[in-house]
């Protein structure tokens, strides 16, 4: 007996599926045309509800019949109320405007739906993760074959995944106990992180069961960097207090302003420790493509492992993170289990190549396809040429800005990042900082620039990332001009109270 069924069978049509995509090709392509001075329509969450909610099929007893018409006005409203990334007013987050290749390499993905922890679930995706781990390891520089790479569904997760390995190197029986070294009568598992390092880093010590008690700071010079001469004495002193310090964490890339830690003596001093070298590079990682500055993250070879997030500065839809180990076996240190209904008790040629050993994820989207696909059609330099271009924009942008008298920039930058301040004459330390949460919030709801802020050394900053390679100088003055009259206004008003 088939099942006979005309509406259905109308949903799965593959020429109502080629119309629909022809909608979607259209109103994406006049998107993309338009580089009007853009940052977000940022909507009520209660009137968005109601325009979404207008959208939705009020027929429930049977399927609704198909209505074109809403198809365009769902992607329409998606499309207008998102942040503008590939607007140049765009300056604002980490993740950027997409290739547009590789939207549709994800949009091909979407419909054939090959999930990509096991080969025989994801042949190509599978095969296309070995080819990138190679590429991209010729810019770390391990030892091919020894190594190993896993995707993760964004970088928080890299992170923690890495954790949980270095914890069972240096604690193995906890996997099994589920008990803490302090609690045998051993030391206690500690990590150390820099001031700066990303939250997901500070959570995962937390979901490790290492407790916030636990989490060693390192003190970072002025460039916000550890500073590799206190690490070592930061690292003794937890011992003598009863840690052991499992793994020492790195940022190639800090978040708040994109600086690098010396992860060359970084990787000594882990070493002298007895710990875990891992480098969170999902910010910054991307800059190993580029001969010119690859040399930040001078000694990545002497890693154990890293995170790099492709959604970043590989200019790929999120999530598509790549996570590095330097020795193989350690990837499977992470997580040592048995199921019988994906795990082959008798491996073969096919199961070399899966995932699921090494991964939290079991069920996850094979997001290395649009990464591959861009690397396959245009090879390394156009991830290169953009991260200079960047990279050079943010210079220059710190060149504009540190000639302004009434701005501050609290640090050179290193990367894409950049962080300042309006602060003319005459404000008071203790309005600096609720002054630039003011602007922040106002220069976002202006809608034309979409800027972020960042707290430094308890002081907010107005923070600029650069990832769209249509952004120039010229738009970052405009930008610093439109902050200027708001931070004014702002002042008088204040002084008119
Ligand atoms: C340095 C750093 N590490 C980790 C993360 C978390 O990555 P994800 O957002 O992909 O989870 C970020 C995100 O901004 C980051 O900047």
């Amino acid at each position: 007996m088939t099942l006979r069924n005309e509406p259905l069978t109308a949903v799965f049509d593959p020429r109502l599926f080629r119309e629909n995509s022809q909608t979607a090709v259209a109103q994406l392509e006049s998107h993309l045309a338009d580089l009007s001075i853009r940052g977000l329509e940022l909507t009520d969450p209660l009137v968005l509800s109601e325009a979404a909610r207008a959208l939705m099929t009020t027929e429930h007893q049977s399927i609704a019949r198909f209505d074109e018409k809403k198809l365009a006005a769902i992607i329409e409203l998606y499309v207008r109320t998102g942040i503008q990334v590939h607007s140049p007013g765009y300056m604002g987050r980490q993740f950027s405007g997409t290739v547009p290749l590789a939207g549709v390499i994800d949009f091909v993905g979407s419909v054939v739906n090959q999930p990509s922890s096991f080969y025989e679930a994801g042949q190509l995706p599978s095969v296309a993760e070995r080819i990138m781990a190679d590429e991209l390891n010729r810019f770390i520089g391990w030892e091919p074959g020894r190594f190993a790479m896993v995707t993760t569904s964004g970088g928080s997760l890299a992170n923690l995944t890495a954790l949980l390995a270095a914890r069972n190197r240096a604690f193995p029986g906890i996997w099994a106990r589920g008990e803490t070294g302090g609690e045998t009568g051993g030391p206690r598992p500690a990590i150390a992180v820099s001031e700066d390092v990303h939250y997901s880093v500070t959570r995962a010590a937390g979901v490790l069961g290492v407790g916030e008690a636990r989490i060693v700071r390192l003190p970072v010079n002025r460039r916000r960097q550890i500073r590799a001469d206190r690490a070592r004495e930061a690292i003794a002193a937890a011992e003598a207090r009863g840690l052991k310090v499992f793994c020492v964490v790195a940022s190639a890339g800090t978040t708040p302003v994109g600086a690098f830690d010396p992860v060359d003596e970084l990787a000594d001093v882990a070493a002298e420790a007895g710990a875990w070298l891992h480098v969170d590079g999902a910010h910054g990682a991307s800059l190993l493509v580029s001969d010119r500055l690859r040399r930040k993250l001078r000694g990545i070879d002497k890693a154990d492992s890293l995170t790099w997030d492709a959604h970043k500065m590989m200019f790929v839809p999120a999530p598509c993170t790549l996570l590095f180990y330097r020795h193989a076996h350690e990837a499977i240190g992470a997580f040592r289990q048995r199921a019988s209904y994906v795990f082959d008790e008798e491996p073969d040629a096919y199961h070399d190549f899966d995932g699921g050993d090494k991964n939290l994820e079991c069920t996850k989207r094979p997001m290395i396809m649009p990464l591959w696909t861009l690397w396959a059609m245009y090879g390394r330099a156009l991830f290169a040429e953009k991260i200079e271009y960047l990279c050079h924009l943010t210079e220059e942008a710190h060149r504009i800005v540190a000639a302004e008298p009434d701005f501050e920039t609290p640090h050179s930058p290193e990367a894409n990042i950049l962080c300042f301040r309006y602060r003319p004459g005459g404000v008071e330390d203790e309005h600096v900082h609720h002054l630039q949460l003011q602007i922040r919030n106002q220069v976002r709801g202006g809608g034309r620039f979409f800027i972020s802020k960042v707290d430094l050394d308890g002081v907010a900053a107005l923070r600029v990332v650069f990832m769209n390679h249509q952004t120039t100088g010229e738009h970052f003055r405009m930008l610093v001009d439109e902050i200027r009259r708001i931070g004014a206004h702002l002042l008088t008003k204040r002084s008119g109270r």
